[in-house]
């Protein structure tokens, strides 16, 4: 078997998406696993979900720090303590500096609940919901400089009804993030996807990278 890549979590909260990583990684066969969950908030619940998967935490709150750089520093320092390879940001509300961006480059996914370059930032479902779109969904991305624009690596589609609230577009979107971001690491780490001069490169022309609601 091939040597699984080490992943570290970065998260600020509840923590789903940080659990349907947990799951896809109890597969030996899958190329990841995660060996480290790092939180800048103390009662992230995230850090529950991690500790009954016995998997090793740290809380580094951002307060107390003078500047982002410092606090991305000490960052860098517990991941590269846990040997991490690969980065996932799942609910992680903090933004990176240019620093640490550069420092895991093509190593730093993210998740993003919309259809990337549309709405990025705060509260994509509501803005979809505003802008009248009649199909949203999830992104996984290599981590970039400028939020939320990072090279593509895998979409997921979900469709948005004519009577949907804000929580029932983004429970929606949230159920098709759960199945999206363990394809998307996955990709990753077995080399299947790799950024490449600012995008995303395929091992092979025929893998697909984009999740449908009827899959
Ligand atoms: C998800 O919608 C993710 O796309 C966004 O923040 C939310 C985190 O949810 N970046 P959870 O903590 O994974 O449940």
């Amino acid at each position: 078997m091939t040597v699984r890549k080490r992943v570290g979590v970065l998260i600020s909260g509840r923590g789903s998406n940080l659990a349907s990583l947990i799951q896809a990684s109890r597969d030996p066969g899958y190329p990841a696993e995660i060996v480290l969950v790092l939180s800048n908030k103390a009662d992230a619940y995230g850090l529950v979900r991690a500790k009954e998967a016995g998997i090793a935490t740290r809380v580094i709150s951002h307060k107390g720090f003078p500047s982002r750089e410092e606090f991305d520093a000490v960052i860098t320092g517990a991941l590269k303590e846990a040997r991490v390879d690969l980065v996932c940001n799942a609910g992680f509300m903090r933004l990176h500096s240019a620093a640490f961006v550069r420092e895991w480059s093509g190593r730093q996914l993210n998740i993003h609940p919309s259809l990337l370059p549309a709405f990025r930032g705060l509260r994509p479902q509501a803005r979809a919901l505003e802008a009248g779109v009649r199909v949203s969904g999830a992104t996984v991305h290599f981590v970039s400089e400028e939020m939320d624009a990072g090279p593509i690596i895998a979409q997921g589609a979900v469709p948005v009804l004519a009577d949907d609230t804000e929580d029932a577009l983004a429970a929606r979107i949230l159920a098709m993030e759960h199945r999206l971001y363990p394809l998307a690491l996955k990709l990753v780490a077995s080399g299947a996807a790799w950024q490449e001069n600012g995008r995303v490169e395929f091992a092979s022309s025929h893998l697909s990278a984009s999740l449908w609601p009827q899959k």
